[in-house]
């Protein structure tokens, strides 16, 4: 997973999620906020009992051993995330995708990743586990195991849900965990009424293409095109943008 705004590269992302485009001024009365600009001026709360399907939050799933843990999914703000949590999430994000950003011209710097996951419209569904013979601190916190971090945002000219990173834990991965994480997302942004959910994926993930396209998730139409180069060889782009329509509930 990459960025979007590194990838797509050319807009920057405003505090409210927006981006930044100039306006057309107009005399009196200022234009009413778009539902991006609503959605992130919630606070919290509201996200979670406007947004969160709760039925998804809290179930059990066998891990290697065969045995059952039970898991659950909290909500965060940039802001409201612990530090502990964001450090977490940080050096995931670090061990399973720092290489696969080093490989292509995105470049892996820590510095500008922890300024784009600290953005005041950057949300983070947290996973945690809750082992059968955890401590009992353990048992209260929960094991980190995994997070997906989104931002309602806008993509050219659309309105959508776009999911900046996502990584489980190596001891977790295949269990239907990264899946799990993905559902709350699409049916938060679903909620919200957006109109698609996006992400970038690096051509390399060969693994985690599949696991998007077996999620529904197919090229968009601002993905890069492959390049001809001029021995005739197609060179394909090192990220692609995927994305996955939501039909409208209004
Ligand atoms: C990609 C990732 C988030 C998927 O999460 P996960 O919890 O492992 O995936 P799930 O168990 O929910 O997978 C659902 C399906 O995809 C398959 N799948 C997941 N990862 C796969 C991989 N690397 N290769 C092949 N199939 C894979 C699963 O077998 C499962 O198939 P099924 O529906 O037929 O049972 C996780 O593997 C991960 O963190 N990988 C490292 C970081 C990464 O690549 N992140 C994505 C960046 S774009």
């Amino acid at each position: 997973m990459s960025s979007k705004a590194a990838s797509s590269g050319h807009n920057s992302v405003s505090a409210d999620g927006t981006t930044q485009r100039p306006r057309r001024k107009l005399k009196g009365t200022p234009p009413p906020p778009t539902l991006i600009e609503r959605t992130n001026a919630l606070p919290l709360d509201d996200l979670k009992s406007r947004f969160l399907d709760t039925s998804l939050l809290t179930f059990t799933s066998a891990g290697d051993n065969a045995s059952q843990s039970s898991y659950s999914i909290e909500l965060y703000t940039s802001a409201s995330l612990p530090d502990e949590i964001f450090d977490h999430c940080f050096d995931l994000l670090e061990a399973n995708m720092s290489a696969s950003y080093k490989s292509t011209s995105i470049g892996w710097y820590p510095r500008k990743k922890k300024e784009e996951m600290k953005h005041p419209a950057m949300r983070y569904l947290i996973l945690t586990a809750a082992a059968p013979e955890a401590t009992s601190k353990e048992a209260t916190e929960g094991t980190f195991i995994g997070f997906l971090e989104f931002m309602i945002t806008e993509e050219e000219g659309s309105e959508v849900i776009y999911t900046y990173e996502l990584d489980i834990i190596p001891s977790h991965q295949k269990l239907g965990l990264g899946k799990r994480l993905l559902d709350v997302a699409e049916e938060f942004g679903k909620r919200v009424g957006v109109e698609k959910a996006m992400l970038t994926v690096f051509d390399s993930n060969k693994g985690a293409r599949r696991f998007y396209e077996r999620e529904g998730y197919d090229l968009d139409e601002i993905s890069p095109e492959p390049k001809v180069l001029r021995n005739g060889l197609v060179k394909p782009p090192t990220f692609h943008i995927l994305s996955k329509p939501f039909e409208r509930v209004d």
